[in-house]
C-alpha cells in the first residue's frame, strides 16, 4: 500500500480492499455509510468490498450501468433513499464503481445537506487514473455532459488496482488511452515505457498495472495541487479531450476512444504548425497501435464536429482552447488556431 497526498488530494494504491476500514476510521467516526455504485461493479466487488468494513450501518444504492445514470431522475432518486435512510451530516458517501459512479455519488455527496463526506473507490482503469482524483463531479442534460456540477474533493481515493483484472476487455483498452495522455502532457519517459510494456500491459500484469495507476494518479494529484479549479495548469488535462468532444458525441463512441481520436488530431495540427517533428509524430501513432486505439472517426460530418468543439463549455471568449503537443512531454494551450485551419484536420481524421 502506498499514499500519495498533497494540500488538495489523498490517494491510497493497493492491491486489495484489506486496509479501506482502517483508513476510513482514521478519517473520521461516521454514524453510516451510503455505497452507490453500479450493477455490473457490485457484482464483481460489492461482495468483497463490504466483507472489509466492520460495525457500520451500510446502506447500498445499485444504479444501472452507463452514462444515462449520471441524470436528474436519479439523482432525485437518490437524495430521495438519502432522506428515506436519515443519512445524515455525518454519514459518508463511498462511489465504487467507474466514472459514471464518481461523478454522481460526488455531486450526491457534495449538494446533499449542503455537502456530506465521499470517498472515491474507482474500479475502471479511466476512473483509477483520472476521474476518481481531482474532485470534478457532474451529472448531464440531455445532451450536455456534465452541465450541472461541482468541484469537491473527496476525502480520499482508494485505489485498488487489482480489481482491473475484472474490467471488461473493451474498457480497458479504451482506459489506456488516458493513460498514454499522461505521457504526452507531462512525462515523455513514460510513453517509451508504455510502447515496450504493452503486452504485459494489455494482459494486466499486477506489477505492470500498479505502476501505471500509480504513475498517472500520481501525475493527475501534482496538477490538481497546483491548480485545483482549472484555471491554468490543469488545462493540460484536457489534451485529446476538445477534439474528441464532438466524436464522442456524433458517433456515439467511448470516451477512450473520443479522445485518442482527439489527440491524433491534436499531434496532426501540431505537426502543421511546426511545433513537433514527425519522429514524435510517428512515436504517437506506434503506441497507439500497440492498444489498438482509433485514430480516425467515421459516421459524422465534420461541421457538425467543430461545432460542438465551439460549445465546448471550456473554451472563453468565443475562442476554442486546444491544448497542443510543442515538445516531448509538454503540451500548452493554444487559442488562435483560426477554424478552417481546425476543420482541415478534423477532415484528415475522418475515415475515408
Ligand atoms: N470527474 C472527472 O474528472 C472525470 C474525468 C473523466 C471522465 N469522467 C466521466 O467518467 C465517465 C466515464 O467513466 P468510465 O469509463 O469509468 O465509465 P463507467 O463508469 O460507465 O464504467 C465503464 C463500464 O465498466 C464497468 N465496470 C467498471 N469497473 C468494473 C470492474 N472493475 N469490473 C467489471 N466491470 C466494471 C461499469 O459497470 C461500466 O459498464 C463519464 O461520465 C465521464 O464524463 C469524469
Amino acid at each position: 500500500m502506498e499514499k500519495i497526498s498533497n494540500d488538495i488530494c489523498n490517494i491510497i494504491i493497493d492491491n486489495s480492499y484489506k486496509h479501506f476500514d482502517e483508513e476510513l476510521n482514521e478519517q473520521n467516526i461516521y454514524d453510516s455509510i451510503l455505497i452507490i455504485s453500479d450493477g455490473n461493479v457490485y457484482k464483481s466487488q460489492g461482495h468483497d468490498f463490504v466483507k472489509n468494513l466492520k460495525s457500520k450501518i451500510i446502506y447500498e444504492y445499485i444504479v444501472s450501468p452507463g452514462e444515462d445514470s449520471k441524470s436528474l431522475e436519479v439523482y432525485e432518486d437518490i437524495i430521495k433513499y438519502c432522506v428515506r435512510i436519515n443519512l445524515s451530516r455525518k454519514s459518508v458517501i463511498i462511489a465504487l464503481g467507474g466514472g459514471v459512479v464518481g461523478d454522481l455519488a460526488g455531486y450526491v455527496a457534495s449538494t446533499y445537506m449542503r455537502g456530506i463526506d465521499v470517498i472515491q473507490v474507482p474500479t475502471s482503469l479511466l476512473a483509477q487514473v483520472d476521474s476518481s482524483i481531482g474532485g470534478k463531479t457532474g451529472i448531464n442534460i440531455g445532451n450536455f455532459k456534465n452541465i450541472i456540477g461541482t468541484f469537491y474533493q473527496p476525502k480520499f481515493t482508494y485505489i485498488n488496482v487489482d480489481v482491473l483484472k475484472t474490467l471488461p476487455e473493451d474498457e480497458f483498452r479504451s482506459g489506456m488511452s488516458e493513460v498514454i495522455k499522461y505521457s504526452i502532457i507531462y512525462d515523455y519517459n513514460f510513453l517509451d515505457y508504455l510502447i515496450n510494456n504493452s503486452k504485459d500491459i494489455l494482459n494486466r500484469g499486477s506489477e505492470k498495472l500498479y505502476y501505471i495507476v500509480k504513475k498517472c494518479a500520481s501525475i493527475k494529484a501534482e496538477v490538481v495541487g497546483k491548480d485545483e479549479k482549472e484555471g491554468g495548469l490543469r488545462k493540460i488535462l484536457n489534451f485529446g479531450h476538445t477534439f474528441g468532444h464532438g466524436v464522442e458525441k456524433l458517433c456515439k463512441i467511448s470516451h477512450g476512444d473520443a479522445v485518442s481520436i482527439g489527440m491524433n488530431m491534436a499531434f496532426k495540427l501540431s505537426l502543421k504548425e511546426n511545433l513537433i517533428d514527425e519522429k514524435y509524430y510517428n512515436n504517437f501513432l506506434k503506441v497507439c497501435k500497440a492498444y489498438d486505439l482509433p485514430l480516425e472517426f467515421e459516421n459524422a460530418d465534420e461541421n457538425e464536429v467543430l461545432e460542438i468543439m465551439k460549445s465546448d463549455k471550456k473554451n472563453s471568449f468565443s475562442k476554442i482552447n486546444l491544448v497542443l503537443p510543442v515538445d516531448l512531454g509538454k503540451v500548452k494551450v493554444i487559442n488562435t488556431i483560426c477554424e478552417d485551419r481546425i476543420l482541415e484536420i478534423i477532415k484528415e481524421c475522418k475515415y475515408a
